[in-house]
C-alpha cells in the first residue's frame, strides 16, 4: 500500500511542476511574441496586446472567421498587424503594395503557400502552387496556348451550354432551395465539360470521375486525419481515380493532336503545345520538357481542376446572391442581355462577351466587393523582409488580405456600385494594382479570364432565364468561411422567367 500513499504524495506535486512548466512556455511565448512583433527601431507591429498562450486566436477564429479578420484588419488598415494561431506568429498584410511584394517572391526558400493540412494530403506536394524557378516559370509559358482568344471562344458555348442544361435540371422542381450545392454541382461539371469533356466519353467513368472528384473536394473539409475511410483518405483515393483517368486522356489527346485534329477541349490546346515544346527541344539536341510525359499532364490538369473549384462557385454564389438584393442592378443587366441577345435561346459568344460592358462591370464589382479567397496564407521559410525596419522570423504565417486590398482606393469600398467600373469613373484603371482577387506576380491566377468569363455567361443566362427572389434570414447578411467566402445562407425560389 506504501506505493498508494507515495502517488498521492506526488500528484500534487506534478501537477505543480506541470503547472510551473506550462506557466513558464507561456512566459516564454510572450517574450518571444515581443521580440517577433518589434521591428528594428523597437516599435511595435499592431494587434492584440495579450493572446492566450499556445492556442493563440485559432478559439475566436474558428468559432467567427469573418468577424476574426475583419477584427485583425482594423488593427492597421492599410498596414500590417500581427497575431498567433496556435502559437505560430502571423502577419496579416493589408496594405496592398506590401501584398504585391509579398506575392512577388519566386522561391521556396522563401515563402511558401499554406494549404490546409488535408489540401497537402490529397493534392501532394507537387502542385503548381508549391512549384518555383525557372520550372515553375517554363510551365506557366506553356499554359498561354490554353487562353488565347480562340481557345476562350470555344470554352463560351461550351459553359453556355452547361449552364442551360443545369437550369432545365434545376427547375424539374420547383420551389425555394439553399442554391450552393446546385452551383457547386454545376461549375465541377463546367470544369470537367470544358477541361477534358470529349475523353470523359463513357458515362460510367464520367460518373465514376465526378464522384471522385466530390470525394476529392470532401475531404478539404474533413477531419484532418489521415486513416482508411476517413473524409480525407477517401479525397486521396479520389485523386488517385482521377489522376488515373486524366492520364488516359492526356495520352488520347496527344494522338488526336498529332494528327492534325482541332483542339476540342483545353487539354487538347495543352497536348498541342507540348507536342510542340517537344519538338522544339529535340531540334535543339535537349530533352523534353519535365511537364510533357502523360502523368505530369495528368497531375497538372488535376491541379487546375482543383484550382477551378472553390472561388469560383463562392463567387457565383454571390453572383446570385447581390443581383437578387440589388434589383436596379439586375434590371440594368437585363436590359443589356435583351439588347445583345434578342433571341435569347441562341448561345453566348465570346463576341458577345465583349459587348457585354454592363455585366462584366457587374462581375468585376462582385469580385471585389467579395473576393471569394478572402487571403493567402504563406509560410516563411527564412526570415523574410517585409519593409526597411520589419523582418518577420522563419516560420512565421504571412497572409497578404485580398479584402482589404479590394477596400483600399475604391470610393464607399463597402457600397456595391458596379458604376464605379463605368468608362467614366473608371476605378478600375485608377485603382487596378488594388484588385488583388486574382493575386499577382509569378503564381498569378492561371483561370482568370476564363473565370471571368464564367461568371458573365452565368450572369447573362440567369439573367435572361429565371426569376430567382432571395428568401431570407436572420442569417442572410452574414458572411461565412468554407474556406471560400459565401453569404450565411442562400435560398432563392427559382421559376421560369417569362419569355421576352
Ligand atoms: C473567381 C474565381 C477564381 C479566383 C478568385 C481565383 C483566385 C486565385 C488566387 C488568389 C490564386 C493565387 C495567386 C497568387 O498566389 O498570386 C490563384 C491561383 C491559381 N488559380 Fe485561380 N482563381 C479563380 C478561378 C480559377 C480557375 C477557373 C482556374 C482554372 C482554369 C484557376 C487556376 C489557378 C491556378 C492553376 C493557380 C495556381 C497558379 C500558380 O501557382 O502558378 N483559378 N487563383
Ligand atoms: C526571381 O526574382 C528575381 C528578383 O526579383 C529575378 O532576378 C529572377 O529572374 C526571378 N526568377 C524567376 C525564375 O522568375
Ligand atoms: C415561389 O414562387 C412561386 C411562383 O413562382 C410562388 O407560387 C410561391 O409561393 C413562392 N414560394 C415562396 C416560399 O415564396
Amino acid at each position: 500500500m506504501s506505493g498508494f500513499g507515495d502517488n498521492l504524495a506526488s500528484g500534487p506535486a506534478l501537477v505543480a511542476a506541470g503547472g510551473a512548466l506550462a506557466l513558464g512556455y507561456a512566459l516564454w511565448e510572450q517574450m518571444k511574441f515581443r521580440w517577433y512583433r518589434s521591428d528594428k527601431n523597437g516599435n511595435m507591429l499592431p494587434g492584440p496586446s495579450n493572446v492566450t498562450p499556445i492556442i493563440g486566436g485559432i478559439v475566436e477564429m474558428v468559432k467567427d472567421p469573418y468577424g476574426f479578420w475583419e477584427r485583425q484588419r482594423l488593427y492597421s488598415f492599410p498596414g500590417m498587424s500581427w497575431n498567433s494561431i496556435v502559437g505560430i506568429f502571423t502577419v496579416f498584410v493589408t496594405d496592398p503594395a506590401l501584398s504585391r511584394y509579398v506575392f512577388s517572391h519566386n522561391s521556396s526558400d522563401s515563402l511558401l503557400l499554406a494549404l490546409h493540412p488535408n489540401a497537402e494530403w490529397i493534392l501532394g506536394k507537387t502542385n503548381i502552387a508549391f512549384m518555383s524557378g525557372p520550372e515553375h516559370k517554363a510551365l506557366r509559358k506553356s499554359f498561354l496556348a490554353l487562353f488565347t482568344r480562340k481557345a476562350l471562344g470555344l470554352y463560351v458555348l461550351k459553359q453556355d451550354d452547361v449552364i442551360r442544361k443545369h437550369f432545365t435540371e434545376w427547375m424539374q422542381t420547383s420551389g425555394p432551395r439553399e442554391i450552393r450545392p446546385f452551383i457547386r454541382d454545376l461549375n465541377a461539371y463546367t470544369s470537367q465539360e470544358v477541361f477534358v469533356g470529349p475523353y470523359l466519353d463513357d458515362p460510367e467513368e464520367r460518373e465514376k470521375f465526378s464522384e471522385a472528384y466530390r470525394a476529392m473536394t470532401d475531404g478539404f473539409l474533413a477531419f484532418p486525419l489521415l486513416l482508411p475511410g476517413t473524409g480525407v483518405w477517401k479525397g486521396r483515393q479520389g485523386r488517385q481515380f482521377i489522376v488515373k483517368t486524366l492520364t488516359r486522356a492526356a495520352a488520347r489527346s496527344k494522338v488526336r493532336m498529332a494528327g492534325g485534329q482541332e483542339p476540342e477541349c483545353l487539354l487538347d490546346f495543352w497536348t498541342k503545345q507540348i507536342l510542340s515544346d517537344i519538338k522544339d527541344a529535340a531540334d535543339a539536341g535537349q530533352e523534353a520538357p519535365f511537364y510533357a510525359d502523360d502523368k505530369k499532364i495528368a497531375e497538372t490538369v488535376m491541379d487546375f481542376l482543383f484550382a477551378s473549384q472553390d472561388a469560383s462557385t463562392a463567387s457565383l454564389v454571390w453572383t446570385i446572391t447581390l443581383l437578387a438584393e440589388h434589383p436596379d442592378v439586375l434590371a440594368r443587366v437585363r436590359d443589356e442581355q435583351y439588347r445583345l441577345r434578342p433571341n435569347a435561346e441562341e448561345p453566348v459568344t465570346g463576341d458577345m462577351l465583349n459587348e457585354m460592358h454592363y455585366t462584366r462591370q457587374v462581375v468585376k464589382e462582385i469580385l471585389r466587393f467579395r473576393p471569394a479567397a478572402p487571403m493567402v496564407p504563406m509560410r516563411a521559410k527564412a526570415p523574410f523582409k517585409l519593409t526597411e525596419t520589419y523582418t518577420a522570423p522563419k516560420g512565421a504565417l504571412i497572409v497578404p488580405s485580398l479584402v482589404a486590398a479590394c477596400k483600399q482606393g475604391y470610393s464607399n469600398p463597402d457600397s456595391f456600385d458596379p458604376d464605379r467600373f463605368s468608362p467614366e469613373r473608371a476605378e478600375d484603371i485608377k485603382y487596378a494594382s488594388n484588385f488583388l482577387v486574382f493575386g499577382h506576380g509569378p503564381h498569378y491566377c492561371v483561370g482568370k479570364e476564363y473565370a471571368m468569363n464564367h461568371l458573365t455567361v452565368f450572369l447573362a443566362l440567369l439573367a435572361t432565364s429565371l426569376d430567382f427572389p432571395r428568401i431570407r434570414s436572420k442569417v442572410s447578411d452574414d458572411i461565412i468561411y468554407l474556406p471560400t467566402l459565401y453569404p450565411g445562407d442562400s435560398i432563392f425560389n427559382l421559376s421560369w422567367r417569362a419569355k421576352k
